[in-house]
């Protein structure tokens, strides 16, 4: 596996008319995902990053996850957004270009671009996912969908994108973290990437963050562990697809998906247990794992916040909240964070 140079990550493919993709060469993410697999599952508490649950796949199983009854969080967010999306939009001066981190099928994200081309002719919409079959899917559909709207997207780690400053900016930008995606966040690389937010970007430019709001564990643990077993199959197919990717060994049977909500972190915590003791071998990566009966590997967390929770992150990382409005039910919240 040669290094990567600058050039390949910095061509962008035009994928369509009006739409644009920065892609990472696939030989630099299967190593990165390699890496990832091989640290996790060596490690005396094993676990898996929750952004590679996303592959072609595992982004259908989440859009399937939207429509469970349990899980709330979609439907909530896309009240707030389909009522408010004119004052989030108005809150902001002069012209805006929207930058989305996880777009995912960027159904929701519709709301804001519907309500910004009212206000101005054009508008240049940047969205970062880690799926690049998600990124290909809705900006086809998008830009098919709106004549005034060109599409520049990134199929990468939000971090490498923000590191990489490929987002030359002139304009407002109104930077878009929905769907509680902060939540899948440790507190210390929640701060990193907020402040890597705060400072690719100006003063008086502002993030929209989607967050979910503390509330009782039955509900909760309801939303991740949906009596269907979509959500477990999401979880599941992140050992799938080391089988597909790196020759893995994984019977998928052999672990069942588990959801706990710790109300002191407040965190939901997903995990696949071994039903049995096994020794699983994953050919590319030269490894084999030993996993012993009920032993936990841990592949997300999905923190949870109070209003006061996320003020105090914002300060932190250079922003202050301008204002937040939340569903009839008070299930979800989204505020609106202006660069200091
Ligand atoms: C897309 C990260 C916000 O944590 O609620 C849904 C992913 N995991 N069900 C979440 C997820 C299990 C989701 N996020």
């Amino acid at each position: 596996m040669g290094p990567v140079s600058l050039e390949q990550l910095e061509r962008p493919a035009r994928v369509g008319e009006r739409f644009l993709l920065y892609r990472d060469p696939e030989r630099a993410v299967v190593a990165t995902f390699g890496d990832d697999v091989r640290a996790g599952l060596s490690a005396s508490r094993k676990h898996l990053s929750p952004k590679y649950l996303y592959d072609g796949l595992g982004s259908a199983l989440f859009e399937a996850i939207c429509f469970l009854p349990e899980y709330y969080l979609t439907r909530a967010e896309s009240e707030i957004l389909d009522r408010f999306a004119a004052q989030m939009v108005g809150s902001l001066d002069g012209k805006i270009e929207i930058v989305e981190f996880g777009s995912g099928s960027a159904r929701k994200t519709r709301f804001l671009i519907g309500e910004t081309l009212k206000r101005q002719s054009r508008l240049e919409y940047h969205p970062i996912d880690i799926s690049a079959s998600a990124l290909i899917g809705s900006a086809t559909a998008l830009v098919a969908e709106y004549e005034r709207l060109e599409v520049i997207a990134y199929a990468s780690d939000y971090f490498e994108v923000l590191a990489a400053s490929r987002l030359s900016t002139s304009n407002r930008v109104l930077a878009l973290f929905l769907g509680s995606n902060v939540g899948n966040y440790e507190p210390e690389q929640r701060e990193a990437l907020l402040s890597a937010m705060s400072s690719a970007f100006k003063p008086g430019d502002a993030l929209l963050l989607g967050y979910d709001l503390k509330k009782d564990a039955r509900v909760l643990e309801l939303a991740y562990n949906d009596p269907t077993g979509v959500t477990a199959a999401f979880n599941k197919n992140l050992l799938g697809r080391i089988n597909r990717e790196l020759d893995g060994g994984f019977d998928l049977d052999a672990f069942a998906h588990a959801s706990r909500y710790d109300s002191v972190r407040g965190s939901v915590d997903s995990y696949l247990v071994a039903q049995r003791g096994q020794l699983v071998s994953i050919d590319r990566l030269g490894m084999a794992v030993r996993l012993s009966v009920a032993e936990p590997i841990h592949t997300e967390s999905s923190y949870k916040f109070a209003p006061e929770d996320i003020e105090r992150l914002a300060t932190s990382c250079n922003f202050r909240v301008a204002r937040t409005w939340t569903d009839e039910a008070d299930r979800f919240a989204v505020s609106l964070l202006v660069i200091v």
